[in-house]
C-alpha cells in the first residue's frame, strides 16, 4: 500500500456548513473529494485543526461529495474546531477503522451524548436495509440530546425513537443503561449497537450478555496516527489497535480486552481509571 493511502490521503478542505445539534454540539460539514473512498458507518477521520492539533472524529454525516463530523467541546482542539466558521480550512484524512456490521433484523441502538455521532449514519443505514430499529438517544439533560429533530418515528415505519435523560427533563428519567433494561423487558432485538461513555457501554455489554444478543460498541482511545503506525491506541492485554481493529468491537473481542470499562490511557500512556 502506498504511504498516501495508508495515511488516509490527507486533504485541506473548507467548512461549508455548521449545524447546531444541541446546546453544545455542532456538525461541521465539508466537501470531501473522495472518488476512491467508500465510507462505512462507524468509521472515523483524523481532523487537523490548523495550529492546534489533529484529533479523531467519527464521521456523522456522509452524503458524497459532502461529509461531516459532530463536535463536543471538551479541550483545546475540540473547542478550536467548533469555533470555526464557514469558509475556514481544516485538514482531513481517512476514513479509518473497522465499521459496524449491519447484519441485523431487529436492532437496539443506544447513543450516549456525543456517542450518537457514529450511530447517526448507522441508524440511517439500518433503516435503509429495512431493519426494525429502536433508537435510544440519551444524555444528561434535554439540551444535550443530539439529532432529535431528524429521527422521527412517525415518518419512518421501521423506527421507534426513545429518549432518556439523567435528570428526567425529557423521556425516561435515569441512565441509558436503565432505559435500555426497560426496553429489553418488552423487546427482543438481535443486536445492540452502542457508542458513548465507556461505563455506559460496559453496562450495556453486560445487559446484552444477559439477554443473549449480539453486541457492538465503538470505543474511544487517545490516538496519534489513526492508521496503525504509532501503537498509541493499543488495548490491554491483546494489543488490538482501536484505530485498525476498532473503533467498533464485538462482544467476543471485548471479552478479551481487560481494560474495557476499567481504564484508558492519556497522551503520556498513563492509565486513567473510569
Ligand atoms: C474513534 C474516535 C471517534 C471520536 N469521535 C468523536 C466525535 O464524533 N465527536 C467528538 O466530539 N469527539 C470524538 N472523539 C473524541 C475526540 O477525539 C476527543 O474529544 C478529542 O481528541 C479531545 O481533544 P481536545 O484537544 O479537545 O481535548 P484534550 O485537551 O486533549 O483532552 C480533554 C480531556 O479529554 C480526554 N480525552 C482526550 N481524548 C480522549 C479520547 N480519545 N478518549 C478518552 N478521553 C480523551 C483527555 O484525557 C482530557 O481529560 C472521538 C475519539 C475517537 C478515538
Ligand atoms: S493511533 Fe496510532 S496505532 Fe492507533
Amino acid at each position: 500500500m502506498n504511504l498516501d493511502r495508508l495515511m488516509g490521503s490527507p486533504k485541506s478542505v473548507r467548512v461549508i456548513d455548521v449545524v447546531k445539534e444541541s446546546d453544545k454540539t455542532r456538525t461541521l460539514k465539508f466537501r470531501y473529494p473522495s472518488d476512491d473512498t467508500r465510507f462505512h458507518s462507524g468509521q472515523f477521520m483524523m481532523i487537523w485543526v490548523p495550529g492546534v492539533d489533529e484529533i479523531p472524529m467519527s464521521v456523522s454525516y456522509w452524503n458524497p461529495p459532502d461529509a461531516g463530523v459532530t463536535v463536543a467541546p471538551i479541550g483545546e482542539a475540540t473547542n478550536a474546531l467548533i469555533s470555526l466558521d464557514v469558509g475556514q480550512l481544516i485538514g482531513v484524512r481517512g476514513p479509518f477503522g473497522t465499521p459496524f456490521n449491519t447484519e441485523s433484523k431487529k436492532a437496539l441502538v443506544v447513543g450516549g451524548g456525543i456517542g450518537m455521532a457514529p450511530l447517526r449514519p448507522l441508524t440511517y443505514e439500518l433503516l435503509r436495509l429495512d431493519v426494525q430499529v429502536t433508537l435510544l438517544i440519551a444524555a444528561r439533560t434535554k439540551g444535550e440530546l443530539v439529532y432529535l429533530n431528524e429521527f422521527d418515528s412517525s415518518t419512518k415505519t421501521n423506527l421507534q425513537l426513545q429518549t432518556s435523560t439523567d435528570d428526567g427533563s425529557m423521556g425516561y428519567k435515569g441512565l441509558a443503561t436503565e432505559a435500555s433494561k426497560e426496553i429489553l423487558n418488552g423487546e427482543t432485538p438481535d443486536t445492540l449497537y452502542t457508542c458513548g461513555p465507556e461505563l455506559m457501554m460496559f453496562g450495556l455489554y453486560e445487559l446484552a450478555k444477559e439477554h443473549r444478543i449480539a453486541f457492538q460498541a465503538s470505543l474511544e482511545r487517545f490516538m496519534k496516527c489513526g492508521c496503525g503506525i504509532c501503537g498509541t491506541c493499543a488495548l490491554d492485554p491483546t494489543g488490538a489497535l482501536v484505530c485498525v481493529e476498532g473503533p467498533v468491537f464485538r462482544s467476543d473481542q471485548l471479552s478479551k480486552i481487560t481494560e474495557f470499562g476499567k481504564y484508558h490511557r492519556d497522551s503520556m500512556g498513563l492509565k486513567k481509571q473510569y
